[in-house]
């Protein structure tokens, strides 16, 4: 049964393998779409009930960031269990001061490739995070047993488990099909912690595996977020700043005899919600999210202090220096409306740039973060996952099978095209 249905599915023309033969797909059917059509054909991947089980496990297992000590255990013993050999990576706590939630366990970076070597030099790097935004939700299906129309609900369940659950299976089914296990074992896998917050994993990850010797080179990493299945042209950059403004107290029937750092201060923010930052043809325009305003003391009190925290989307690339362009001209901006203002800004980035030309897969341009700037070096970069962002990080985040298991089908394919272009 398992077999027969395994064969059906690598035997049609939507998943024979794109790197050896171009695809016959009719460019616009969507790849989802021709996924579903196998369904309602009344087939079943020969991996669903394997698949649901470990995306089941993952979402009943709280993550919030700091506290994904769990999650990354049962994952490694999961792997391991299946053959692989898995490599826990942990994270000094050093470099995890700024996720306050975290709890007493230490925090790791779960690696794993097939086979036993301790010492691998992976071709492709396979990737997603293991926390998730907080709170936890528990998880629920619409039907038991499932079916690719059952929908899958609770924290993670999209973002960003579905990947991590989507991704392990398809490496196992790969390995599974004799004929791809040679090029396959060139595939490392990598969950990392922390990539809600801060992306302590990558980072760490990043700056750890590089000092190997050799030091290891990907030719390709595939990274694993909610983009409906499609492959992203890259996303947005991301800068964060603090805008402070400084007055002079005194008593609001005589507003000239003071100066009042809250008119200031909106005055300012106005213009740089009113200013052209910078847009791309790939990414838009940049955006601005005044997320958090504060200032004064009283409503009958001149307002000495007022500062504006702000998150801003940066649609310039490149990476390194598109988020201090925009830095400089909202700087300029804050010049023009009153010299006391100032700014400061964290680490930001530009936009990032990711290969969405594959074929059989539509594309897509988000404005999220991801931990796709986090790992350094000169490797192509594929951003795809299943379920959409609109849902990730709410009340509702959910998907249906059938994404998760088109997404398991995305997976394969982009690992034997990373392996063999
Ligand atoms: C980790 O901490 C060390 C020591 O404070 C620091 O040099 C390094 O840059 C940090 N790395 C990351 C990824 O935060
Ligand atoms: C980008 O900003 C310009 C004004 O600077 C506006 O005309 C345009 O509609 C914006 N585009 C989008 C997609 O919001
Ligand atoms: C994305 O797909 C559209 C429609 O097929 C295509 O016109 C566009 O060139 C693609 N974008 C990139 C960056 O490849």
């Amino acid at each position: 049964m398992k077999l027969l249905l395994a064969a059906l599915i690598a035997g049609s023309s939507v998943f024979a393998s794109s790197s050896q033969r171009p695809l016959t797909l009719d460019t616009d059917l969507s790849f989802q779409s021709t996924i579903g059509e196998v369904y309602n054909s009344g087939s079943a991947p020969s991996y669903r009930a394997s698949l649901v089980a470990l995306h089941k496990a993952l979402v009943s297992i709280p993550s919030v960031t700091g506290n994904e000590n769990e999650v990354g255990t049962y994952l490694v013993d999961y792997l391991t269990e299946r053959g692989l050999h898995a490599q826990l990576q942990f994270i000094p706590p050093s470099n995890t001061t700024s996720d306050a939630s975290t709890d007493e366990k230490p925090r790791f970076n779960v690696l794993a490739w097939p086979g036993k070597t301790r010492n691998p030099s992976p071709k492709v790097l396979v990737s997603s995070h293991i926390d998730t935004v907080p709170p936890f939700i528990p998880y629920s299906a619409s039907d038991d047993p499932p079916n690719a129309d059952t929908v899958i609900a609770g924290r993670g369940s999209v973002d960003a488990k579905a990947s991590v659950a989507a991704q392990v299976t398809a490496l196992l089914d790969l390995l599974l099909d004799k004929s791809v296990s040679d090029d396959v074992k060139d595939v490392m896998l990598l969950y990392v912690v922390g990539e809600e917050t801060n992306g302590a994993g990558m980072r760490y990850f990043s700056e750890t595996w590089g000092l190997l010797e050799p030091p290891p080179t990907f030719k390709a990493g595939i990274f694993g977020e909610p983009t409906e299945g499609k492959l992203a042209c890259g996303h947005k950059g991301h800068l964060a700043c603090t805008i402070k403004a400084t007055g002079r107290a005194g008593h609001s029937g005589y507003p000239w005899l003071g100066k009042s750092a809250t008119e200031v201060l909106m005055r300012a923010l106005i213009k740089v919600l009113d200013t052209d930052l910078g847009s791309s043809e790939r990414f838009g325009n940049t955006t601005v999210n005044v997320g958090r305003i504060e200032g004064g003391v009283a409503s009958n009190v001149i307002a000495e202090k007022a500062e504006a925290r702000l998150t801003i989307r940066v649609a310039i690339a490149p990476q390194d220096k598109g988020a201090n362009v925009i830095e400089e001209r909202i700087s300029d901006v804050l010049k023009s409306v009153d010299e006391d203002l100032e700014m400061d800004c964290g680490n930001g980035y530009g936009a990032v740039i990711c290969d969405c030309e594959v074929d059989g897969f539509k594309n897509i341009t988000v404005n999220y973060g991801t931990d796709v700037p986090n790992l350094k070096g000169d490797h192509t970069r594929y951003l795809y996952g299943p379920g959409t962002i609109f849902v990730a990080h709410g009340p509702d985040e959910a998907l249906k099978l059938s994404d998760l298991e088109a997404a398991v089908e995305g997976y394969k394919k982009l690992i034997l095209h990373a392996l063999q272009s």
